[in-house]
């Protein structure tokens, strides 16, 4: 069904990225509209990630990185803008909010192309395609009184299982007691390629050097925003580091689907370097632009062809840069 000129103007963007989506999935207007709705349609923020810290920082390889991946940043230390954040568009929401994901966008730049993550603190997305994710918002608009349908909620949950497992992977575990406190995954199945042109598919996560959760306590002592200040702080006295990992799929892994998890304790893994967040920089080097996960991809690495909920996210992350932006 063709809902507005906006779907149109989606699906030429998607048919530009020549990745291969089913159309009658690939509506990312109306998407973002949606989770712009969800959170009570705050201007001049992002429809997800609105609140978060503009940070830069560097990449270094660890030495056989390139053995992998022929891309330029798995060769030598190049420079990164990075940004932390929290998951939907409310400005305003508690850090200590915790079924929400903690968000981690980065562009690591070369003049050969930049490679660019937008990952989140949990190893699942919450929907599967783009057509179940706007379901999923859908029941979550609240009505005249403020408040979604607690019932269609319900029910949407009930019909689609799968959609309930970030939830319950966030919930059964504390709340970070900072954004650099807790590992962030990349969720989609990427394929790296070295310069011998052999193929390695895996998923990659970032380790956090200093995890840290928060007790229920701690939690209850904490004000509604800390985040920011907590990392002033920490940023004086070093940098936070995280380990890019790659975790290597084993056959018969799912690699288009974002709500399924691989056992990474049973999958062989390959640290390809450390990213290494150094100071906070103003909003404006991060506002300016998106960080487009799907297009900012250097050779050597590519996301998953066959998972339409990586295509779409170039389109709808767009579509809110020039929402935010007028
Ligand atoms: C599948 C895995 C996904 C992950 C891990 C993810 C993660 C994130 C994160 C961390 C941000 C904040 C970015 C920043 O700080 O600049 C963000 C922003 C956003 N996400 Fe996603 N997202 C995913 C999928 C999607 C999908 C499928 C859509 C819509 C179809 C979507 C729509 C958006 C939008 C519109 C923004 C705001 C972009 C901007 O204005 O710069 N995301 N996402």
């Amino acid at each position: 069904m063709i809902r507005s000129s906006a779907l149109l103007a989606g699906a030429a963007a998607l048919a530009a990225l020549a990745v291969p989506v089913h159309a009658e999935e690939a509506d990312p207007a109306a998407i973002v509209g949606l989770q712009f709705a969800v959170s009570g349609n705050h201007k001049g923020v992002r429809a997800s990630g609105a609140k978060g810290v503009c940070l830069k920082g560097s990449f270094a390889p660890a030495p056989d990185a390139a053995s992998l991946s022929k891309a330029p940043q798995f060769a030598k230390t190049v420079p990164v803008t990075a940004r932390f954040s929290m998951g939907g568009g409310n400005p305003k929401i508690s850090d200590k909010t915790k079924a929400t994901t903690r968000g981690f966008a980065m562009r690591m730049a070369d003049p050969a192309g930049d490679m660019t993550f937008v990952i989140i603190s949990a190893p699942v997305f919450s929907t599967k395609t783009p057509a179940q994710l706007e379901e999923f918002l859908k029941v979550r608009v609240p009505g005249p009184d403020g408040k979604p349908d607690a019932e269609k909620i319900k029910a949407f949950a009930a019909q689609n299982p799968e959609t309930g497992r970030q939830a319950a992977w966030l919930n059964a575990r504390p709340v970070p007691a900072s954004f650099a406190g807790t590992d962030y995954w990349a969720v989609h199945a990427y394929t790296l390629t070295n310069a011998k042109g052999d193929k390695t598919v895996a998923k990659l996560k970032f380790v956090a050097a200093d995890k840290a959760g928060l007790s229920d306590e701690e939690l209850k002592a904490k004000p509604d925003s800390f985040y920011a200040d907590e990392l002033k702080e920490r940023l004086a006295k070093g940098p936070a580091r995280f380990d890019l990992v790659a975790i290597l799929a084993q056959p018969g892994d799912p690699t288009a689907d974002v709500t399924a998890t691989w056992p990474e304790e049973e999958r062989k893994t390959r640290t390809l370097g450390t990213l290494a967040i150094t100071a906070i920089e103003p909003d404006a080097t991060c506002d300016a632009a998106t960080f487009d996960p799907v297009v900012d991809l250097p050779d050597g690495i590519a996301g998953p062809a066959d998972d339409p909920m990586f295509a779409i996210r170039s389109p709808a992350y767009a579509v809110s840069l020039s929402r935010r932006s007028n």
